[in-house]
């Protein structure tokens, strides 16, 4: 791109939408959203995803610039330079008199994709590689931005270290087995050699996956620094083709020394308020926005959320509420059997109408870390459900006595040598300790009402799609 001649600075059109005073000369660059050509002039609407709002741009047709006017069609990048100065007209309080008119890239006015009217969320993940132009997905984008900033800043001011645990590992935290192979061996033709280990020539020498969670890592790092946080891209090849699942998304996994439940319960809920608090007022009119077009009601949603206590029950208590509702779920509900969407929505949408924290689950249907209660059936788990998606959160106190730990990895048909390194931390100077993950693409779902996962990630991965 050429830099136009003595170049002054870019000021985004969001500085300039908010400016206190006129200004005499001011440098736009962005995208035109819409031409209107009237008698004498045209009106150019650019936005440059700097905000939610466009600036509009008033070319005079005396302007030597003017005779690019005609290609400069809705899709065009354009940089104007000119006056600010205060809007006669209605809708805007401040737009551009332009002096000069540059054509930085044309949009062909037949083939651009993106012509001024609503698309459908279908149509625009055909063109995810575009629709972050759109005033959806620009939004989704600046609130997504701001989500992930207001977490790190949630976590720093509670003395949390970010820390970065691998992508590649060597072990299963979940034991779910939903795992993405990662090798270097030739795709076929590979004859399992006479020691029988197929990945004996592999990379690594062993089998390697993509991470599923940092979390037996970042326990590691607890155990030295006390209290630490991951933030990193998860992969789960779960063949769920549902509105909640992407086979690539981002988690943020606390994990901090000396803690219990009630603790890990207290940081999940506290975390989950100041973000949604900070991302409402923070982007506040791209939340507006769908409030407005995709989810009436967000806004007093998110603000019950900001404001009021989550409530609070036990797995046996949430059974006996599903029970009692009489509602008609699709799947059965009954003590030991995992609660469905279905179930957890009905909790937090319907009974509670807020969030909802579910706690000491049975142990049959949780991961070999979570810490054994006393009754032997139940463990110190915790599931956050939030209204429309379910499960945004899901974590526990962790096993912290070594002979308990041992005894459930091998209930779970596992080998402890395997997580020799993670009993270490039980064997040096264990304490207990606790922690949970936080879906962010879920957390997204929550602060737009964007009913889909796949239109919270810019380029989703999801089962059968890996384009862009
Ligand atoms: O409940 P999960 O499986 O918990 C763990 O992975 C623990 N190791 C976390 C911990 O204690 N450190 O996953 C945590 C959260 C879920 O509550 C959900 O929000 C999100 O991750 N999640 C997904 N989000 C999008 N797509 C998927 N396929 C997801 N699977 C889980
Ligand atoms: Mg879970």
């Amino acid at each position: 791109m050429t830099a136009s001649a003595n170049s002054m600075a870019r000021t985004p059109v969001a500085d300039a939408l908010t400016a206190q005073a006129p200004v005499a000369d001011i440098r736009i660059c962005g995208w035109v959203r819409t031409r209107r050509d009237a008698k004498g002039f045209s009106f150019l609407e650019i936005n440059d995803g700097s905000c939610l709002a466009n600036i509009q741009c008033i070319v005079d047709e005396t302007l030597p610039a003017y005779a690019v006017i005609k290609d400069v069609n809705t899709g065009a990048a354009v940089e104007v330079r000119g006056a600010l100065v205060e809007s006669p007209g209605k809708g805007q309080k401040w737009e551009l008199r332009a002096a000069t008119l540059t054509l930085l890239g044309g949009a062909d006015a037949e083939t651009y994709p993106l012509q001024k009217k609503r698309h459908s969320d279908e149509f625009l993940r055909t063109i995810a590689h575009l629709r972050a132009r759109t005033n959806k997905f620009g939004a989704a984008f600046r609130i997504r931005s701001e989500a992930a900033y207001a977490i790190h800043e949630f976590f720093r001011e509670r003395g949390f270290f970010h820390v970065h645990t691998p992508i590649l590992t060597g072990s299963d935290c979940e034991g779910a087995g939903e795992m993405f192979r990662v090798t270097t061996l030739p795709a076929s033709g590979s004859a399992v050699p006479p020691s029988g280990n197929r990945f004996e020539a592999d990379f690594f020498g062993k089998e390697c996956n993509l991470t599923v969670s940092g979390q037996l890592e970042a326990e590691a790092l607890a155990m030295g620094l006390g209290k630490v946080y991951t933030f990193g891209p998860t992969f789960r090849a779960e063949n769920s083709n549902t509105a909640r699942h992407a086979a690539e998304f981002w988690m943020i996994e606390p994990e901090f020394a000396f803690a219990d439940l009630t603790d890990d319960m207290e940081l999940a809920e506290a975390m989950t308020r100041t973000v949604v608090a900070r991302v409402l007022e923070r982007c506040a009119a791209d939340i507006e926005l769908f409030d407005r077009f995709v989810d009436n009601g967000l806004v007093d949603r998110l603000r019950t959320i900001a404001d009021q206590p989550f409530a609070r029950v036990s797995y046996r208590e949430a059974i006996e509420l599903l029970k009692a509702s009489g509602k008609k779920f699709d799947y059965p509900v009954s003590f030991g059997l995992d609660l469905q969407t279905e179930h957890e929505r009905f909790l937090a949408e319907e009974h509670f109408g807020k969030p909802v924290i579910v706690y000491n689950y049975p142990k049959s249907i949780k991961a070999f870390y979570m810490r054994l209660n006393d009754n032997n059936e139940t463990v110190a788990a915790m599931d956050v459900l939030v209204p429309r998606i379910g499960e945004l959160i899901g974590g526990s106190q962790r096993e912290e006595r070594l002979d308990v730990l041992e005894a459930r990895i091998r209930e779970m048909g596992q080998n402890p040598d395997d997580y020799w390194w993670y009993l270490d931390l039980r064997r040096f100077g264990s304490v207990p300790h606790a922690g949970f993950g936080l879906g962010f693409e879920r957390l997204l779902m929550l602060l737009t009402g964007i009913a889909n996962i796949r239109d919270v990630v810019p380029f989703p991965r999801t089962p059968g799609n890996l384009e862009f």
